[in-house]
Order: structure tokens, then sequence, then C-alpha cells
């Protein structure tokens, strides 16, 4: 049997480097592509000779050619949370996923997986998610068969989600709420996610699809930091903080090397960031997606 290879852009992030263990548990072979191919040597190990790792910088043509060639898959895992010099939204999340749905096509690759997030909106006014929406457009436009991933937010017990909130109500005693805390967020475990790209590239029909992907419950924003601080045996006051507080701290904060928090997630933490009942997500796949608390329980236990 013919070992399928599929190339991972984005193999070393925190979903990314979960892909690439899913792909190669159903027998992907897999080849790393990112800016740093020691770092996934570090991640994964120079043991198994079905994963290979290769520099590429997704703004590089040629690059992004030369670690296509052979592959009959190809997983768009590249995030930019944070604009900086020629680093733009516009860059990373339109113009390089064209160039790699391009280059996919000239290479033959047969499927295209592309990664975008729930609310991805064209339309929208704020940057990050127009742009995330324009992203999903222009891949679209190149491969009419692309498979579009839009997960919710992922957590997992080494995430930067649930990791951040359980730390600052450890420290806090009154933590502030974005707004009033009613967004409504359906969290996702990132192995999960990962699972879903792997099936969703194994199947055989190849029309254009889009999975969103979230967990198995919607909660409020307040509800879900009542259930973090439930199972650390805390008891916070939750503090409404208007969200425009929220968008001139953000402001300044992004002036630091690595902001703890950005004007892009203020206005992700505005819109319900919830899957629509009519589009196919994890049961189409045959996943059933974890729950946050187990991860909770783990984290709590942890430390
Ligand atoms: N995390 C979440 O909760 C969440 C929720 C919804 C959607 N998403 C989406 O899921 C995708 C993955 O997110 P993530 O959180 O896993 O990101 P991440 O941990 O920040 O990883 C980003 C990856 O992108 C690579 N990368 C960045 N710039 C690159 C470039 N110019 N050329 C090549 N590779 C580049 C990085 O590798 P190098 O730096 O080594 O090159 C790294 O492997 C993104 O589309 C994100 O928007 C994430």
């Amino acid at each position: 049997m013919t070992i399928r290879l599929v190339t991972v852009f984005g193999g070393t992030g925190f979903l990314g480097r979960r892909v690439v263990m899913h792909l190669r548990k159903h027998e992907f072979s897999v080849r790393i592509a990112s800016r740093h191919p020691a770092r996934s040597r570090g991640l994964f190990g120079p043991d198994d000779p079905q994963l290979q790792s290769v520099e590429a910088d997704i703004h590089d043509q040629r690059a992004v050619a030369d670690a296509l060639a052979g592959a009959y898959g190809v997983v768009n895992a590249v995030s930019l949370y944070v604009e900086h010099g020629r680093e733009t939204f516009h860059s990373v999340h339109v113009e390089a996923a064209q160039r790699l749905a391009t280059q996919a096509r000239r290479a033959g690759v047969e499927r295209l997986a592309h990664v975008s997030g729930i609310g991805a909106d064209a339309a929208s006014p704020s940057l990050y998610i127009r742009k995330r929406g324009e992203g999903e457009l222009a891949v679209r436009g190149t491969c009419a068969d692309v498979i579009l991933i839009r997960p919710a937010v992922m957590f997992r017990p080494d995430d930067a989600f649930l990791t951040t909130i359980l730390g600052l109500l450890r420290r806090l005693p009154i933590y502030p709420m974005f707004g009033r805390g009613l967004t409504r967020l359906q969290p996702a475990y990132v192995e999960d996610v990962a699972e879903a790209i792997a099936r969703a590239l194994q199947r055989t029909e190849t029309h254009a699809v889009t999975f969103e992907c979230g967990g198995p419950r919607v909660y409020s924003y307040e509800d879900l930091l009542r259930a973090v601080a439930r199972e650390a045996g805390l008891k916070p006051i939750l503090l409404p903080v208007p969200f425009a507080v929220w968008h001139a701290l953000a402001s300044v904060l992004e002036m630091l090397p690595s902001p703890p928090i950005t004007r892009n997630q203020v206005e992700l933490m505005q819109i319900d960031n919830v899957s629509s009942p009519q589009m196919p997500g994890f049961g189409e796949l045959g996943i059933s997606p974890q729950p946050v608390e187990d991860t909770l329980r783990q984290m709590v236990r942890a430390c």
C-alpha cells in the first residue's frame, strides 16, 4: 500500500502538532513545514521515518512549492494573533492562505484543509475576523473543493485559554469579566479538532465542506469562569468590565513584545463563539467531543 503524504503548515503550533500526531495515527506520512524545523524535530524526535521537518515560510512561494512536492494533502494551521512588521492579518490569513492554495493546485495536491475559526466573516467590522473571512473566500476561490475547518476556542492542559483563566482566578479575588460575561462559548478539545482534520482528509468525498468544531456544551463566559472556579475550589467575585475599557487597555498592551491581551482577542470575546447546528461538525466525522471538565480536573490536580 502506498503511504499518502500530507504537508502540515503550522505543524509546530498548538493545533498543528496534534494534527501531525493524528495524521500519523491514520497512517499518513507527514511533512511538517515551519520556519523553525529544529523545533519540530525537538517536538517529534528523530525516530519516525514517516515524519519529515522542512523549513518553509508561508510567505515564500518557492519554499511553499517545495514543501508541497509529492503531497496528497495539505493542512494550513498557520496562525497570527498580533500584527507586526510584514506579518499582518491580511498577509497571513488572506495572501499566504491563497498562495498555499494556488501552489497546492499547481502541485496536484488532492486535498486542502484550511483552518479558520468559528465566526470568520468577510463583512465583520473587526479586522481580525474580517481577514479570517476573506481568507476563507480567497482559498475557496482558488480550491473549489477545500475543506474548511472552523474550530471554537480550543483547550488542553497546556493551552493559553483555560491556563490563563485558572491562573488569574487563583491570583485575583475580584476577576474582571469581558462585558457582563454573556458571550457564549463552546470550547473544543484540541485533540478532537486534530482528529477531525485527519478524518476529514481521509474522506473520499471531494466536494467543498465546512466543519464547525465546537465542544459538547455551550457556556456563557460567566458560567465557564464559575465552572473553572468550582473545580479549583475558588469563590471569586466576578466583576463586569465594559468592552470599551478592554479595548483601551488592549491597545496600550499591544505595544509590549508579548501582550497579555490584544484587541482582536477582545473583539472575539464580543461575539458568540458557537457552532451552527446547520453546519457539519464532529458528529459527521464520528467524533464525540470531550467536555472541558475532565481537562479542568487534570489541571487542578497538577498544581
Ligand atoms: N488556539 C485556538 O483556540 C484557536 C481557535 C480557533 C481557531 N484557531 C486557528 O487554528 C489555527 C492554528 O492556531 P494555533 O493556536 O495552533 O497557532 P499557534 O500555536 O500560534 O501556531 C502557529 C503555527 O504557525 C506557524 N507559522 C506562523 N507564521 C508562519 C509563517 N510565516 N510561515 C510558516 N509557518 C508559520 C508557526 O510555526 P513557526 O513559528 O515555527 O514557523 C506555528 O507552527 C489558526 O488558524 C488559528 O486561528 C485557533
